[in-house]
């Protein structure tokens, strides 16, 4: 008997030091599969960065889901782009911005708070000029 309690005494030690050493390491998996999104660090101005953050980053990150908007245009891997293809693509930026396609309406009906103001989007719009010429410039 005395030895029964004994097994279930370290048997239920072992599943709590167990469950000490995974949870921790749980957490650490979850976060760099999906990391906090403002840990993106694309030199991007904070302001431009926190716009494209709340609008965009839903669909347009490695995290997202949309398949179709990751091929389009994926902000996890910006700095992996030839200088041609991120002029091309802010290009669209600010054309989706300006012609109202993105963020895609659909989705602002159901997220009404993911919106973008007009000085917003100019905001983003002349980011993406200044941004071009940077890149024209070096
Ligand atoms: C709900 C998901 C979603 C959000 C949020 C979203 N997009 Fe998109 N985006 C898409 C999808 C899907 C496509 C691909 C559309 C297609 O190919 O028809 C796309 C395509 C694009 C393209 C490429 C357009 C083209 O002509 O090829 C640009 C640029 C873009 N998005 C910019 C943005 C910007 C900037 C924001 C934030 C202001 C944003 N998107 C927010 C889903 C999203």
């Amino acid at each position: 008997m005395k030895n029964q309690v004994l097994t279930f005494i370290a048997g239920f030690t072992a599943l709590l030091a167990l469950l000490a050493l995974t949870y921790p390491s749980c957490k650490i998996a979850a976060s760099t599969t999906n990391p906090p999104q403002e840990e993106l660090a694309l030199g991007f101005p904070k302001d431009v960065a926190k716009l494209l953050e709340h609008s965009c980053y839903d669909c347009h990150i490695n995290s997202s889901k949309n398949a179709k908007a990751k091929t389009k245009l994926n902000f996890s891997k910006w700095n992996d782009l030839s200088d041609a293809r991120k002029i091309a693509r802010l290009d669209d930026i600010c054309k989706a911005l300006n012609e109202g396609e993105m963020p895609p309406s659909r989705f602002l009906s159901k997220n009404p708070d993911k919106a973008l103001d007009k000085a917003q989007k100019q905001l983003l719009c002349e980011w993406t000029e200044k941004e071009i010429d940077k890149i024209m410039i070096e």
